[in-house]
């Protein structure tokens, strides 16, 4: 992701009234369903999705603050069910302190390199982790561009015995509620199709 060098990135994250250190049960002021995005980017999605279904909470995780700072930017308000994280998601289970119910990978990077596959976010390693942030059933959405990325969740999902709720090669052209992405905007205005899934597991 190409962005311009924002001076004091980390001091203004670090400050802003809706980046939180962890989720635990002060962060919102009710108990309404919880949904997380990894690898917020630059908010669109999040900060959409907040306003459309103000009955959720949602929680934006994003690793960079120089990104982090573009969504933060988009905030004129301070929604009551919003707030980020800046951290890596390899330490989710630190700074995510009650259960959640949703996660979104949106255009998660897809790290091709069979010796980088740890690092891919439905990697076994990556499932592993998530399973202990839900409390009854794991409810998991993604969508990509990169078809590589798309058949290894599959089967990684598969191997962790998930259900397929929904599969498509092709999401703009299904009736299933989206709202979109930074780069699904990017994509879409190229006419590359995106892939989609939502798999669930009782656990
Ligand atoms: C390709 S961008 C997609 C951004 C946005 N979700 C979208 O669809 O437009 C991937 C984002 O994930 C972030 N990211 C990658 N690995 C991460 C990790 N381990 N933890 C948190 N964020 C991560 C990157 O910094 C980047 O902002």
């Amino acid at each position: 992701m190409r962005l311009r060098k924002v001076k004091n990135a980390k001091e203004i994250v670090d400050n802003h009234p809706l980046v939180i250190k962890e989720l635990n049960n002060k962060t919102f002021i009710n108990n309404n369903p919880i949904s997380i995005e990894i690898g917020t980017g630059k908010g669109d999605f999040i900060i959409e999705m907040a306003k459309k279904y103000p009955h959720i909470n949602f929680i934006g995780i994003e690793k960079y603050e120089s990104v982090l700072i573009r969504a933060l930017e988009k905030t004129d308000e301070i929604p009551l069910n919003l707030r980020f994280i800046c951290n890596d998601a390899r330490f989710i289970n630190d700074y995510l302190k009650i259960k959640i119910n949703n996660i979104y990978l949106n255009f998660s990077d897809p790290w091709p390199k069979k010796r980088h596959e740890k690092r891919r976010l439905t990697s076994q390693d990556f499932l592993e982790k998530y399973e202990k942030l839900f409390d009854h059933e794991i409810n998991i959405y993604l969508k990509t561009d990169n078809k590589g990325l798309f058949a290894y969740s599959i089967i990684s999902l598969n191997n962790s015995n998930y259900i397929f709720k929904d599969l498509s090669l092709n999401l703009h052209q299904e009736k299933i509620p989206n709202v979109f992405t930074e780069y699904e905007k990017k994509f879409s205005s190229l006419d590359i199709t995106i892939n989609y899934l939502h798999a669930f597991k009782k656990i």
